[in-house]
């Protein structure tokens, strides 16, 4: 497909501008628009055939319900959030363009893009799902397409469980009240590796990790199985027998590779 218009609400920073840019490179023309530029999205609406919504979290579902009625059944309105059951639930109810939900299962600073994952929620209409993945295949992203409700489920272990023990890391360091200063000096090159996904996770964007974790419908689920594992070991760290944990350690690996 030629000359297509795509407009990116969100389109200023962070993955609205990944996004911008892929898509310019692929002779695109790319509106963006956020709270204080020129453009509005009433504006977008109307240049567009494309609206991708690349906005915070919490503010997905008002922009989504803006956006949607003003587009019609021949043009496309997809997403970037990084959660997909409501907004794709949110974007099939507000419009009657064709739908799909994207994630991308990366941060918008990374120096090569090359093999990087990206979910595909198609939900109603044929036509716009050819042309997106083609296009991020062409750019060599690997794509994979699923329901909302799986990815949301797989989220609960990649982001909601990843994240909360990131947290967990932080702020046991923090309630143990070692010195930090001091903590660096005794540090191994793993524990300064967990450090900088520590300051990522708190420092970098608590927003956007606050919102993935609260948000996720699995994830008391999760939180529920991760509270169990940690009594268990407990439990057997308490027994001061060494060989049971090991043994737990062993039949955990063949597990999980
Ligand atoms: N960051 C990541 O690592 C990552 C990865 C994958 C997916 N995602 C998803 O991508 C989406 C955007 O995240 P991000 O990290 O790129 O966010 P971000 O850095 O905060 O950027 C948000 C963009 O939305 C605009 N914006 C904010 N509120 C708006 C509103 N009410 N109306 C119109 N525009 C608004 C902002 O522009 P102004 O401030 O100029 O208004 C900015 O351009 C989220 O759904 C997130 O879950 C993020």
């Amino acid at each position: 497909m030629d000359n297509i218009s795509v407009g990116i609400i969100g389109g200023t920073r962070s993955m609205g501008s990944w996004l911008a840019a892929l898509l310019q490179k692929e002779n695109c023309k790319v509106h963006i628009c956020g709270r204080k530029t020129p453009l509005s999205i009433k504006d977008i609406a109307g240049l567009c055939d494309v609206v991708a919504v690349a906005v915070p979290v919490a503010a997905t579902e008002k922009v989504i319900r803006e956006v949607g009625p003003l587009l019609h059944e021949n043009k496309l309105l997809m997403d970037l959030t990084s959660l997909k059951k409501d907004p794709v639930e949110w974007m099939l109810a507000s419009t009657s363009a064709e739908v799909i939900g994207c994630h991308p299962l990366f941060g918008p600073n990374m120096p090569d893009f090359s093999g990087q994952n990206i979910i595909l929620c198609p939900a109603r209409g044929v036509k716009w799902i050819v042309w997106i993945k083609e296009l991020f295949q062409n750019n060599n992203y690997k794509v994979l397409e699923t329901s909302p409700a799986h990815h949301d489920k797989m989220m609960a272990v990649v982001q909601v469980l990843n994240h909360l023990h990131t947290i967990s890391l932080g702020m046991t360091i923090a309630a143990s009240k070692i010195n930090p200063r001091e903590l660096a000096n005794y540090s191994t090159p793993v524990l300064r590796a967990k450090m900088e996904i520590v300051k990522k996770v708190f420092a970098e964007s608590p927003e956007l990790y606050a919102d993935i974790i609260t948000r996720n419908q699995d994830t008391v689920k999760i939180i529920e199985l991760y509270e169990k594992t940690l009594a268990d070991i407990r439990t057997l760290i308490k027994s001061g027998d060494a060989g049971k944990l090991k043994d737990v350690l062993d039949k955990t690996a063949k597990i999980l590779f």
